[in-house]
């Protein structure tokens, strides 16, 4: 007899390809978490609402927290983790780092893939900074370090 509570998937994490087997009420938090050791997904109020849990899955930002792991299956994931590459930061990591957009770094993974989506969907155009805002107003910063992560935001589709 199979067991209705447990289910098969198979997705692309960070471009590498994963198959699980995994209780169907876990949320992708937990799966990244828990089962991948994608420690960067950061479990803040688990209700939707602060946005230190945002991944990207077929390139839509979401909160993890509330999607569950098996409306990921045969999706691709993207995480903070596989944001550079042969070494090298993401444009995105990398204005984080200059604008000094860090405290005590909770809320970044979900902003820094937040700023991604935005930056990959506004190639080429000349944002403002109520887009910035509008773009990043799911994910939440206890350290209220906002100006810098603005900039680093600006400076990351600087073209
Ligand atoms: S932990 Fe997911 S939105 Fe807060
Ligand atoms: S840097 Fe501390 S929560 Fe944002």
């Amino acid at each position: 007899m199979t067991n209705q509570k447990f289910r098969q998937i198979a997705f692309s994490v960070n471009g590498r390809q994963q198959t699980l087997y995994i209780d169907i009420r876990k949320s992708l938090l937990e799966v990244l978490r828990e089962d991948l050791g994608l420690n960067s997904v950061k479990q803040g109020c688990a209700v939707g609402e602060c946005g230190a849990c945002s991944v990207l899955v077929d390139e839509v930002l979401i909160d993890s927290c509330i999607f569950l792991a098996i409306w990921a299956d045969k999706k691709e994931v993207r995480t903070v983790e596989g944001e550079a590459k042969d070494g090298k930061l993401s444009k995105v990591q990398q204005a984080y780092v200059d604008e000094g957009a860090v405290q005590c770094g909770f809320c970044t993974p979900g902003f820094i893939m937040a700023t991604t989506s935005f930056v990959e969907q506004h190639q080429g155009e000349k944002v403002t900074r109520d887009q910035i805002k509008k773009a990043h107003e799911g994910n939440l910063c206890r350290c209220t370090g906002y100006q810098n992560i603005l900039n680093a935001v600006e400076k990351s589709t600087d073209n």
